[in-house]
């Protein structure tokens, strides 16, 4: 009998966020916004910022230890590393590089995926991909975003700076042939629609890449048109979850969690009932860290994981939504 073909599974996952609890009346302070606004657009109470000078990288290193401590591995053991993130250290190099030398584990393949809140599942998809193909056997996924340092503390702000926390997840994705493992994906982007949520400066359009103009045009922080954005979440998210399913012959019955990006409570749920899924069937905890971008997914599955909400057998979709626009999802069944 032929072997089964080799395939990818999750072995172990980690997650950290800064122990700085900001709720919604820290920021009623700051910006002209109230917990009830918050809480009913958005259903976040609170959110996790870093204190001081914190990188994405260094957020994400005990993430990623918990992950290969969980997988029993150590750093020497991995192939590559996959660093999802829209708010690297800094510009150039990635940081995947950087958190391979907090790791330790020189001459280890390091890869940044900058697909904004969809990165986790583009990253997954690579890892699984270079291990399908028999190049690699162990890589570590990474999702993690330091967004506080670059949000606009003014009123003018208030619309995107109330969404955002900080936080890191990890994954260790092993080869498998077992039956358990990462079944598929679907990855999407339309670029026409870039800019309705972007961070404009620095651009390497101009030169200098950012000025005092563009500064005080706060073109360094996140803009965003919300209905807009709203708009297609709610749409691509179903048909995303859908179309992996039917790839797989599945359908909505089998599903046993969905996973989805935390960007918004209200988008969640919209979702999970256009689907016409049952409540406990899908994860919610932005209402504890808002939206940790491409940390927010590895963040939720951890947690998930951790209090056997996902169990042997389970069959799980991460699913997907943010700025590029990007949209993707990720089928596995659980080990
Ligand atoms: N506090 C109080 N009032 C506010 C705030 C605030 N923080 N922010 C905006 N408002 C006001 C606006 O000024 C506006 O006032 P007006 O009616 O007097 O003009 C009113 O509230 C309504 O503003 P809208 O922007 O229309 O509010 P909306 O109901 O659309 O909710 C929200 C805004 C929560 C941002 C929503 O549009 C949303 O969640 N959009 C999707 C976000 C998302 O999914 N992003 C993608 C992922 S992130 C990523 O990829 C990086």
């Amino acid at each position: 009998m032929d072997a089964a073909p080799r395939g990818a599974r999750i072995k172990g996952l980690g997650h950290h966020l800064p122990d700085r609890v900001v709720t919604n009346h820290d920021l009623a302070e700051l910006l002209d916004t109230t917990d009830a606004w918050i809480v009913q657009r958005t259903g976040i109470e609170e959110r996790r910022w870093v204190t001081g000078d914190v990188g994405a990288s260094e957020l994400a290193e005990p993430a990623a230890r918990a992950a290969m401590d969980r997988a029993g591995i150590t750093a020497d053991q991995l192939d590559l590393i996959v660093f999802a993130t829209l708010s690297p250290d800094v510009y150039f190099p990635g940081s995947a590089c950087l958190l391979q030398a907090r790791l330790g584990c020189p001459g280890v393949a390091a890869l940044d995926v900058r697909n904004q809140c969809t990165g986790f599942v583009y990253g997954l998809a690579v890892a699984d991909h270079f291990i399908r193909s028999g190049m690699m056997s162990r890589v570590l996924v990474v999702g993690a975003e330091v967004h506080s340092t670059g949000l606009d503390m003014s009123p003018a702000g208030r619309d995107v700076t109330v969404l955002f926390g900080d936080g890191a997840g990890a994954a260790v994705v092993e080869a498998t042939e077992g039956p358990e493992r990462v079944l598929g994906h679907r990855l999407h982007a339309d670029g026409q629609h870039a800019e309705l949520l972007w961070v404009p400066a620095p651009q390497s359009r101009t030169m200098p890449r950012i000025d005092q103009q563009m500064l005080d045009a706060g073109l360094h922080y996140p803009h965003m048109q919300g209905r807009a954005v709203f708009k297609h979440a709610v749409e691509r998210l179903p048909e995303v979850v859908l179309g992996v399913l039917e790839d797989h012959g599945l359908g909505l019955d089998d599903l046993d969690l969905l996973v989805p990006h935390q960007a918004n409570l209200r988008i969640n749920e919209l979702a999970g009932r256009r689907l016409g899924l049952p409540e406990h069937k899908v994860v919610h905890n932005i209402q504890r860290y808002g939206n940790t971008t491409a940390g927010s997914i590895p963040i939720a599955l951890s947690e998930a994981v951790a209090d056997g909400r996902v169990k042997p057998g389970s069959l799980v979709c991460l699913a997907a939504f943010g700025a590029g626009l990007t949209w993707g999802a990720s089928l596995m069944r659980w080990a």
